[in-house]
């Protein structure tokens, strides 16, 4: 067992309490087995209005302080949650409150306003805001931190605070900094006057620097800049975002630069949550010895769809709608799509056009297509269950989790061979009978209709398709894999502040 480390995660979300997307599972995954390992854990996340309470947790409120914001202060509130019993260590939240006139985060929505469905105009306050005060609120805790881990753009400053206007405070005495990418299409891109809440001058505002970005301010850039070590959510991301701009979105440059500081650590899954053995979403439950108790599942989605009960394969998909996720490539092949023997069930939301497009098509063959636009976790547990394929033909995918949920529920993944997917999900061979999923590598809709062809002529043999369901039921992804090499990336990250080699301002400004 490695060193019992005080580790205090910022991040914009977090499952089971508040979550968009895929950034909430891991952080909740990750955070509840490092507290098993016995990690003493804490997790600081914007209070934001719909954040809910697990049942057990205990709630203690640590009053208010005031935070420096510009030339001004602005007032923050904190209250931790405590998680019941997680074994050696501990795991608790700390929620990160404004409780200024603007409520940055005592909204309906989380980054976007759901009236509109466009982010909050003042999202650069708010994230920046987040980080300040997340920090003062990690300090009134009253613990040392060996290790402050930011996720992604909206916990970018974190890191930042902490080696420059934070350096003094015992809280961060000689912690170790590190960063997530979990989605570099998301960088956090502002005008430059942010930097003055900030609490930095135009002095640091010159071409090229941390705090510069095509004359505007990138809070990705900031976090990968300052802290001590990096990672991404798979090993064939981490490769993707140092080549291209395709995949790195103009930041390939600064992290080819701090390449061997760079880790690709594969997102593991909650295997409790997702577990078709124990699901309480499904009507039925059933392992893979037992896969009758999917037929059950099965026939619950078709009903579900208003589908009619037979042998066509049914296709799932369980996503955000947005370019990311491949939906132009469904637009593309929509009159292929309807050729081929199989329907269609889809549960997201997103960017209106694709909705619209879905709900068109929905409409148009509602025997076919079955399209809800709701967050639905029970429904996406179903999808997971009921399918017999799942469809992410992903433009990029950082990690990914559906595909390994699918895995685990026998449910099998045709996906774009990208990043995360590409590194879980191998090509099904009929003769060797190895391989858990169908695989397209170019972005093409034709591409992708041919890997949905190669799964349904499987799925005509019923022998070679157990096979091909059992192969991705016997797959791993628990997280105690992945725990581990957090472990050592964290050791590394020690290491180097134990040399001497922590990311300071000044040696920021050397190496950027
Ligand atoms: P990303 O984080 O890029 O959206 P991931 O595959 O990592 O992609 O994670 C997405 C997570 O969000 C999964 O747990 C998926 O089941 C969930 N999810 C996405 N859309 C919905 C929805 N409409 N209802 C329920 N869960 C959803
Ligand atoms: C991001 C990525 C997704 C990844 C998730 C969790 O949202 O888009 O691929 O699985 O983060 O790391």
């Amino acid at each position: 067992m490695t060193a019992v480390l005080a580790v205090a995660h910022v991040a914009g979300e977090l499952a089971p309490l508040v979550k968009v997307g895929g950034l909430a599972d891991m952080v909740g995954a990750l955070s509840l087995e490092q507290a098993r390992r016995g990690h003493r854990v804490t997790v600081a996340i914007p209070a934001y209005r719909s954040t809910e309470l697990p049942s057990g947790w205990r709630r203690h409120d640590l009053g208010e302080t005031e935070v420096a914001w510009g030339m001004g202060k602005e007032p923050a509130r904190f209250e931790a949650l405590e998680a019941p019993g997680t074994g050696a260590g501990t795991l608790r939240v700390l929620r990160v409150a404004h409780a200024g006139d603007r409520r940055f985060f005592d909204r309906p929505g989380v980054y976007d306003d759901p009236t509109t469905g466009e982010g909050y105009a003042d999202n650069a306050e708010r994230f920046l805001f987040f980080c300040r005060a997340a920090l003062a609120g990690l300090e009134r805790l009253g613990e040392r931190f060996d290790i402050l881990h930011a996720h992604d753009h909206q916990a970018a400053w974190a890191v930042c605070f902490a080696r420059t206007h934070e350096a003094d405070d015992p809280a961060w005495d000689g912690v170790a900094t590190v960063m997530t990418i979990h989605n570099l299409g998301y960088q956090g891109i502002y005008d430059s006057w942010v930097l003055a809440l900030a609490g930095f001058g135009s002095e640091v505002f010159y071409p090229a620097s941390a705090f510069e970005y095509w004359g505007r301010v990138n809070f990705m850039k900031v976090g990968l800049a300052f802290a001590d070590m990096l990672s991404t959510v798979s090993p064939g991301y981490a490769r993707e975002i140092q080549t291209s701009g395709e995949f790195g979105f103009g930041l390939e440059g600064v992290l080819a630069r701090r390449e061997r500081d760079l880790r690709g650590i594969l997102n593991g899954i909650d295997v409790e949550v997702w577990n078709p053995a124990t699901d309480p979403h499904l009507p039925a439950r059933y392992d893979a010895a037992h896969l009758d108790g999917k037929a059950a599942v099965r026939a619950a989605l078709l009903r579900a769809c208003g589908f009619p009960e037979n042998a066509v394969p049914v296709v799932g998909m369980v996503s955000r709608l947005v370019e990311q996720k491949g939906f132009d490539l469904i637009e593309q092949a929509r009159v292929e799509l309807l050729k081929l023997e199989a329907r269609y069930v889809v549960l997201g939301t997103g960017t209106p056009r694709y909705m619209e497009a879905l709900r068109a098509l929905a409409a148009a063959h509602p025997e076919r297509v079955h399209y809800r636009a709701a967050h639905d976790e029970p429904f996406a547990h179903l999808i997971e269950g009921g399918a017999d394929l799942f469809l992410m033909p992903s433009r990029y995918e950082p990690c990914g989790l559906n595909q390994m949920y699918s895995l685990r529920y026998g449910t099998v993944p045709v996906v774009r061979a990208t990043g995360g997917l590409a590194d879980t999900v191998s090509e099904f061979h009929p003769l060797t009978r190895k391989g858990t999923g169908f695989l397209f590598q170019r972005f093409d809709p034709g591409d992708m209709v041919a890997a949905l062809r190669r799964a349904i002529a499987i799925y005509r043999q019923p022998e070679l398709w157990r096979a091909l369901q059992r192969n991705g039921m016997a797959e791993d992804f628990s997280w105690s894999r992945s725990a581990v090499e957090y472990d050592r990336l964290y050791a590394e990250a020690r290491a180097k502040v134990a040399r001497g080699e922590a990311r300071t301002m000044e040696r920021v400004r050397q190496s950027v």
